[in-house]
């Protein structure tokens, strides 16, 4: 069974167990015999048999459940049964036919085994790895304060039970109360604290609100910016709204860079000096751009609250990067990102340079008026079918980009073809596809590459959005085996075996306290953003990341400025990939490789960007290089 499939299960068997060993109390109670505990005694044994099972795909996702769920309900279940087989050892029992004095079980323990199922639903809810004292301890006090407070002796109600429940329950209102102030989002909080204290520490960004650490050797983002020079490339965009015609004539209110969703596609040549101006026209909305997947330099990346101050209404930017890097990229604005990239401030970025084709098209998959919505060359955004002329013959290149906030199920049928870049990189020798379906990342870029035949017509279908090159009915769609981009590069040199650092992401939903409020977020390591742990490295290292996704979402992961090298993938090497946006799926692990080449402060975090709102958001911090810029509720920043 695939690790997901587990975690399913898992969840469904911690329902059935909380369900099951209060039934048995109850029956118990009413003159119910020995049979009435056995579904809750099979269901725990299951539950058991899964958690074990878990920790054969890891122990991240079995932590929680084999340390502190199943111990709760599984040790007074094993009373109980040994409760039974001693009375079922005693003659007579198993006929008892009439109504009495129950088989033999102890009803309180039955009533702890209760508690405990009670128990792994909070574990469920809120507990996940690395599993946090202070949240076992919570778990642990409210069983067992609920079994203190029922626990009956065999003459009269119990005081010291009564006193212990008290206390308990207690512990856990008061840590509750902790927890809530702790939890809110200071009103100024500084990225770049780890620089202005001691290097190399971790955890909670201190707050810096009263005046900056005072002399300490910092390197402000703001001054890592491209040195001057006279550009080859301007371009200038401009935020406002508007309202989009769609292909089918419907209208739909937009947040747009120039009046059109997507933005206008910036192109430039590897080599070239772009400086991009900002203008901001929005009545109300701050803005920024972020150059997504490209190694900008840090006070390039656009992110409000961390490498510069969002851009008001009225107000400007000018951004500079030199084109280094061949491909397809994209720009957003980065700050209130979700609503912002949803609502469509966002365009193409495309660098030539590289390989190149004859033809090619821009495909851009989007959501737009609550609908899927495919833009093609910067035509209007279609719901249904867009055509385009091809020349039979002709050599094409498909720039796809998602830039929705759930991944895109992609097709080409009509030719074979190669998938010729990932995340902007070009890969050397991909092989011939046909037939496959390929899963693109929200936030990833293919670029796929074939010749047009010599009749007939070409489709790319992404759900019910078509895109048809030349004359003729559309090919269906095709259905085969998703392709496991993860070993379609062929492998290039071993990859490195010793890094300088490694750092784990485990990825899960819980409830959790966000800004104050218990909600059901998105974690890093069981915690959400600011709380999560940057790690800081020195410029230079190689740094191992593990990611594992213990949830029942996708995460298409993105840290800024870097790209990572996919080493493997639920334990089988990867072949020599390449990306910025990788898409870890439920139950999966993930290792990569990043090289810390780009010094700054760097935001990373999963690219289905309300995930990002709802905590999963973090940062890559170097040692020694600090932002003069803070984000929190008064700086007017919201990096997502
Ligand atoms: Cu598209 Cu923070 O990124
Ligand atoms: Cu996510």
């Amino acid at each position: 069974m695939s690790t997901a499939a587990l975690l399913l299960l898992d969840d469904v068997l911690v329902a059935a167990v909380a369900v099951a060993w209060p039934v048995a109390a109850y029956a118990l109670r009413r003159g119910g015999r020995w049979w009435a505990l056995a579904p809750a005694l099979v269901l725990t044994a299951a539950r058991v048999g899964v958690a074990v099972a878990l920790a054969g795909s890891g122990w991240w996702f079995a932590a929680d459940r084999l340390l502190l769920a199943v111990p709760l309900v599984s040790l007074p279940a094993l009373v109980v049964l040994y409760q039974l087989v001693r009375q079922a050892a005693a003659p007579g029992l198993l006929r008892q036919a009439a109504p009495g004095p129950g088989p033999g079980v102890d009803p309180r323990v039955v009533l702890l085994a209760a508690y405990g199922g009670l128990a792994g639903v909070l574990v469920a809810l809120v507990v996940t790895h690395p599993v946090r004292p202070v949240h076992a301890g919570l778990v642990v006090a409210l069983a067992a304060g609920a079994g203190a407070l029922t626990w009956r002796g065999p003459r009269r109600p119990g005081k010291a039970g009564t006193a212990a429940g008290v206390a308990l329950l207690c512990f856990a209102l008061v840590w509750a109360v902790a927890a809530v102030s702790a939890s809110r989002v200071p009103e100024r909080l500084n990225l770049g604290a780890h620089a202005m204290a001691q290097p190399l520490t971790r955890g909670r960004p201190t707050v810096l609100a009263a005046g900056r650490a005072a002399g300490a050797p910092v390197r402000q983002v703001s001054t890592l910016r491209e040195p001057p020079g006279a550009p080859d490339r301007r371009f200038t965009l401009t935020a406002r709204e508007a309202t989009i015609t769609l292909a089918s004539g419907r209208r739909v209110p937009a947040w747009t860079f120039d009046g059109t969703v997507p933005g206008p596609t910036l192109r430039a040549e590897v080599g070239e000096l772009v400086e991009v101006r900002l203008v901001n026209r929005m009545p109300e909305l701050a803005v920024t751009l972020h150059w997504h997947g490209y190694p900008v330099r840090a006070g390039d990346d656009g992110v409000a609250g961390v490498t510069q101050d969002a851009v008001r209404p009225g107000g400007e930017f000018v951004y500079r990067f030199r084109a280094t890097q061949p491909g397809t990229f994209w720009y957003h604005s980065h700050d209130l990102s979700d609503p912002a990239v949803r609502m469509g401030l966002f365009g193409l970025l495309v660098v030539s340079g590289g390989a190149s084709e004859a033809v090619e098209h821009t495909v851009v998959l989007h959501e737009l008026g609550g609908a899927p919505v495919l833009a093609v060359d910067g035509s209007a955004p279609a719901e249904g079918v867009v055509r385009q002329a091809a020349e039979p013959g002709s050599r094409v290149r498909l720039r796809v980009a998602v830039t929705a906030n759930t991944p895109s199920l992609l097709g080409l049928s009509g030719v074979p073809y190669r998938l010729a870049a990932v995340d902007g990189r070009e890969l050397t020798r991909p092989g011939q596809l046909r037939g496959e379906r390929l899963r693109l990342a929200a936030g990833g870029r293919y670029d796929l590459v074939f010749t047009m035949p010599p009749a007939g017509a070409v489709a790319l279908s992404a759900g019910n959005r078509l895109l048809v090159l030349g004359d003729g009915p559309a090919p269906a769609p095709p259905a085969g085996a998703l392709l496991d981009i993860t070993a379609y590069a062929p492998a290039g040199p071993p990859p490195p075996r010793r890094f300088d650092r490694e750092v784990t992401w485990v990825l899960d939903r819980r409830l959790t306290l966000l800004d104050g409020l218990p909600r059901p977020a998105h974690t890093v390591n069981g915690r959400v953003w600011p709380d999560i742990e940057a790690p800081v490295v020195r410029e230079g290292e190689l740094i191992k990341i593990t990611v594992v996704n213990r949830g029942r979402d996708t995460h298409p992961m993105h840290p800024h400025g870097h790209e990572v090298l996919v080493l493997s993938r639920n334990g089988r090497p990867a072949g020599r990939l390449r990306m910025d946006t990788f898409d870890v799926a439920p139950g999966e692990v993930w290792e990569v490789a990043l090289r810390a080449d780009n010094p700054g402060v760097w935001m990373s975090h999963c690219h289905d960007l309300s995930h990002a709102a709802l905590g999963m958001t973090f940062h890559l911090a170097y040692e020694g290089v600090g932002t003069p810029f803070d984000a929190g509720r008064s700086s007017g920043n919201h990096p997502e």
